[in-house]
């Protein structure tokens, strides 16, 4: 790692989340935004609301503006202070475009094509209806770390590649043109790094899914979310054990309960020792729902108040554009772009 790039003082940690539904769900909060919340006790931490990665789905105009002010709203009800942490919208610092044209003057056409989301998000729509964004998706995000210096990066399982070619690209920019970037690390909790879809358990949980019937989101209805945890889908077995490859739909449900209550598997287990699979799911739609609550309402009532949250949506830009700003500074003088006087 690249010392004279560390701050002084506490680790950074940086991390995103896309702006393309209008409700984030189960999977984003226990895969990455729980460690965000906990994070910013301990760390300098930035958390941008990538709008700028949104676009790669195309949204309508109305629907990504009132989508990004809904993350923030959800952000702070799941727990982030913007007085702990720095919360900031991608697109108000424009260092993040602009040092993502400098790294992907770095990355091999291939290197960009072996990304699997890429890959498999292509093969899905075909190359003519996949736009050049999505291929380079991947460089802005590690412009987006990168900038920020940060050590780690909390993120789900599925980041991981992503995480890679971001630290393929800092040690490739340093060992070229001298120490500028820290080269972070994922910070994958595994116990929850991936919840799966509750109708098709052994994929994860998204917003792309083509059904949204196995996907929780934190700004559904209670009795919505009741509905599809008791419409799970589970196996022909009565027994309630963990066990990912043969029992995946009742392993999903064993998970969600786990990291919501903050029980081992082991006593997750224990706790339905002898009970059948509805009990199960009338259990773990009971605590998805109670937990759910608070947060729902927190969000609607913070919706109330747009300029509350521009106002903190500004102080969090400025924050970040200061850091940004200057490492940008740095990767310029370092590549030989001459400053503006
Ligand atoms: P996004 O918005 O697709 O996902 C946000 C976060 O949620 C995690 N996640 C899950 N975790 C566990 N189980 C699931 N089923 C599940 N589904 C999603 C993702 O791993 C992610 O951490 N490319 C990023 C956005 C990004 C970013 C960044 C992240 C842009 N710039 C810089 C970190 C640092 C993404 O996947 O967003």
């Amino acid at each position: 790692m690249m010392s004279e790039a560390v701050p002084a003082g506490r680790e950074r940690v940086l991390s995103g989340i896309q702006p393309t539904h209008d409700s984030f769900h189960l999977g984003n909060y226990l895969g990455a935004i729980r460690q965000w919340v906990e994070l910013q006790k301990t760390h300098d931490a930035f958390y941008c609301v990538v709008d700028l990665h949104a676009l790669t789905v195309e949204p309508e105009p109305k629907a990504l503006r009132a989508r990004t002010l809904a993350s923030v709203a959800q952000l702070i009800a799941l727990g982030l202070d913007p007085e702990k942490c720095t919360l900031f919208i991608q697109s108000h610092v424009p260092a993040h475009n602009q040092l993502a044209w400098v790294l992907e003057c770095l990355t091999g056409f291939g290197e960009a094509g072996r990304m699997t989301q890429f890959k498999d998000k292509s093969q899905k729509s075909g190359a003519d209806r996949t736009v050049v964004g999505l291929f380079t998706y991947p460089i802005l995000q590690a412009a987006d770390i990168l900038l920020y210096q940060a050590n780690k990066v909390p993120v789900g399982e599925d980041q991981r590649q992503h995480i890679e070619l971001t630290r393929d690209l800092g040690q490739r920019f340093n060992s070229k043109f001298g120490p500028t970037f820290t080269i972070p690390e994922g910070y994958i909790i595994k116990a929850a790094a991936k919840i799966n879809d509750l109708q098709d358990p052994t994929a994860k949980m998204s917003k792309s899914s083509a059904s949204q019937s196995g996907v929780i989101e934190l700004m559904d209805a209670p009795e919505i979310n009741t509905k599809k945890i008791k419409s799970a889908v589970t196996d022909t077995e009565r027994e309630i054990r963990f066990d990912e490859k043969n029992k995946a739909g009742v392993s999903n449900l064993l998970t969600i309960y786990s990291a919501l209550t903050k029980k081992s598997i082991a006593d997750s287990e224990a706790d339905f020792a002898g009970k059948g699979y509805g009990d199960l799911k009338t259990t773990v739609a009971e605590v998805v729902v109670d937990y759910l609550k608070p947060v729902r309402a927190k969000a609607l009532e913070l919706l109330q108040d747009p300029a509350h949250l521009n106002s903190i949506l500004k102080l969090g830009a400025e924050k970040a554009d200061a850091v940004a700003t200057k490492t940008l500074k740095d990767a310029y003088d370092a590549i030989g772009i001459i400053p503006r006087n």
